[in-house]
């Protein structure tokens, strides 16, 4: 792209015809320069088995080229056509309780099924053959938003592919090992006894459910690879991808695995609008997806102009917030921002979800801010390529996340995404810039490595950790990391069993508190969730439990090993004493942060390239004023040495430097 991506899903399957021409010439208004088609337009395509119908999708493709648009054109997989499902019932998924799906919404197809595979390989191969020379084709959008509905199918043929898949990783013996099936009789003696995790009496077995949501997952990416090959086959040079669901509620795809089979990244991140700190969110999506990427650009494929759909209540954003929200997303990485969807559905359960050009039109709040920062991208389309450095990396593990939502844990309170997310707000809130990495990822270009709960974690990464210490690295780690291996059994000795050393500690028994409870800490600070029996061995107590279960006991600990230095956040940490503790270990590791304005709601995030941009974004209702010079780009106003943001408003810099 020659600029920022700028668009949204296009759907005009769901409009007559007359429509179109009317959607290119808004779409030319807004700035639009990009638009994914035919997402869920399977039935429209191929009308009956192996009967394609091109011809309405060529008129649009002609149409938006015409128009200067380009397209991210989809293998229209997503969503199965009734006639598919109602001739082969068996590609329908089956629920953990033996229940089948039934086709009337979308996603209807089992992740193993031959014959889903085999249609939707097909289908993205007539459409590679039919478009690949259209003028228009600028990337290929593979399926939609994998496992969002259907993460899982426990059917038999998925059964059978789950032992394959075990069999290939496994003996029966050391399968038995893994899995701990010593307890209550779970042994198995031949590979056909073994089940997807079906609805049990009580607790499935967690081994197998861990390694359940592994093979999943790569069941679903499989899925992909098979369309992604089919259309490298056809097109090599057209870019693939898939979007990504970097939101909170989506937790079974291990998007660390799943970048390295996509050309580029793209992710879709819709904010919770009951939240305050929404934007804190987004920060922390943007940054985990520039994470998945490696550190290169990437693509936010979908976020709404106004409300959703999907939430208990749709609140619409607030006037400047979708603005805010696409620039924080560039400010933080992407080469682009699309939203779903373009035109609001008139039908469908989607037709309340916001849209580009609302059902009331064009003389609408949304269609006005759609057009000025379309016009506003044009103004910075030269931060395409730039890039966002980072000293403090956070390590983020789907194994652990996958483990740690299992049920018959110490406490039901905890979550690992929100665990993160308090982690990610305190550096956020200093004033800092993030990576993610992955476990097992190198380390050595950060001054300090933020680990929370790395709970389900193997040894060669532990060992990583360690050595990044040992050589002069600081770490600040949280309660409930290192306390199990990949197979989600508990490392003996003393919790937590893989960080004792490099931590100075060792803890005898955990001490999660009641529902409400909250412990005192003696540096002012309290606790609530988690406490844990802890002896320091070598570190040093930074705070210890004032009351409580445990008086007396260190809950925040500092320790040095080799040459680094090792904190521990031993207990449920209230957010001023996380604060505190991270701006301690990010003042010893010599990071300094950004601005100072950050804390009160005012964004600073600098890309660079061959010059450096810095987007400052104000998330509150009052002018902040920051340190900048050089030009401000969507003003063209010159400034030296200080810049007014206003309230709510978006800034970017050319910086002079
Ligand atoms: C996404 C999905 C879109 C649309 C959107 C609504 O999960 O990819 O097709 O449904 O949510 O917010």
């Amino acid at each position: 792209m020659p600029g920022l991506g700028w668009g949204a899903d296009y759907n005009p399957e769901q409009w007559p015809e007359h429509v179109w021409a009317e959607d290119v010439e808004l779409m030319r208004r807004a700035g639009v320069n990009l638009v994914s088609v035919g997402i869920f337009s399977w039935a429209r395509i191929e009308v009956s088995k192996g009967e394609y119908r091109f011809d309405w999708l060529d008129r649009v493709m002609d149409l938006l080229h015409a128009g200067g648009i380009r397209v991210d054109l989809a293998t229209a997989t997503a969503a199965p056509p009734p006639w598919l499902t109602a001739q082969y019932p068996e590609m329908l998924p089956v629920r953990a309780d033996g229940v089948r799906f039934s086709h009337g919404s979308r996603q209807a197809y089992c992740p193993t099924s031959p014959i889903y595979r085999d249609r939707a390989t097909a289908l993205a191969g007539e459409m590679a053959a039919h478009y690949r020379d259209h003028p228009a084709l600028a990337a290929w959008h593979v399926g939609n938003e994998y496992g969002c509905h259907i993460p899982k199918c426990y059917c038999d043929t998925c059964a059978a592919s789950f032992r394959e898949w075990l069999r290939a990783r496994y003996t029966l013996d050391e399968l038995n090992d893994a899995w701990s099936t010593a307890f209550w009789s779970q042994g198995y003696t031949d590979w056909a006894q073994i089940l997807p995790p079906r609805v049990t009496p009580t607790f499935s077995n967690p081994g197998q459910l861990l390694d359940f949501d592994r093979f999943a997952d790569d069941a679903l990416l499989e899925l992909f690879k098979a369309e992604r090959d089919v259309l490298r086959m056809i097109t090599p040079e057209v870019p693939i991808t898939t979007n990504f669901m970097s939101y909170w509620s989506s937790d079974d795809m291990d998007c660390w695995k799943w970048a390295r089979e996509v050309d580029f990244v793209s992710t879709d991140h819709y904010t919770r609008q009951d939240w305050p700190r929404r934007h804190i969110d987004l920060a922390m999506a943007a940054d985990m997806t520039r994470g998945f990427a490696g550190g290169r650009p990437w693509l936010l494929m979908e976020h709404s102009t106004s409300a959703v759909n999907w939430q208990p209540r749709n609140i619409a954003k607030q006037p400047g917030e979708m603005r805010r929200h696409s620039f924080a997303h560039v400010a933080h990485g992407a080469d682009g921002t699309l939203f779903f969807q373009w035109r609001q559905s008139r039908g469908g359960s989607e037709r309340y979800h916001s849209a580009m050009v609302p059902h009331a039109g064009t003389e609408t709040k949304v269609y006005r801010e759609v057009c000025q920062v379309g016009d506003e991208y044009k103004r910075i389309a030269g931060v395409v390529g730039s890039t966002v450095d980072a000293d403090v990396a956070v390590i983020y593990d789907y194994e652990s996340r996958f483990a740690l939502r299992q049920p018959a844990h110490p406490t039901s309170a905890f979550e690992y995404q929100q665990c993160v997310f308090d982690c990610y707000q305190a550096l956020w809130q200093a004033g800092v810039m993030v990576d993610f990495v992955a476990p097992g990822q190198d380390l050595s270009k950060y001054k300090l490595v933020v680990v929370p709960a790395l709970y389900a974690v193997r040894d060669a990464h532990a060992q990583l950790v360690a050595d990044y210490v040992a050589g002069g690295g600081h770490v600040l780690m949280t309660y409930l990391s290192g306390v199990a291996d990949e197979h989600s059994r508990v490392r003996l000795g003393g919790y937590p069993g893989a960080f004792r050393d490099v931590l100075g500690v060792w803890t005898e028994e955990f001490y999660p508190l009641h529902e409400g409870e909250t412990v005192a800490l003696d540096d002012g600070s309290a606790a609530t969730v988690w406490t844990e029996h802890l002896h320091a061995r070598g570190a040093s107590v930074i705070a210890s439990y004032l009351d409580g279960p445990l008086p007396g006991v260190p809950a925040v600990t500092r320790n040095e090993f080799g040459d680094g230095v090792a904190w521990y956040v031993a207990c449920g940490l209230d957010e001023s004493g996380f604060a505190r503790t991270a701006e301690s270990a990010l003042a010893e590791a010599g990071i300094t942060p950004m601005n100072s304005v950050v804390k009160s709601g005012v964004e600073l995030v600098r890309r660079r390239g061959d010059v450096s941009w810095l987007f400052a974004v104000n998330h509150t209702d009052t002018d902040a004023e920051i340190a900048a010079s050089g030009v401000e780009v969507l003003s063209g106003e010159r400034v030296s040495g200080r810049l007014t943001v206003r309230a709510g408003d978006v800034v970017v810099l050319r910086e002079e430097v």
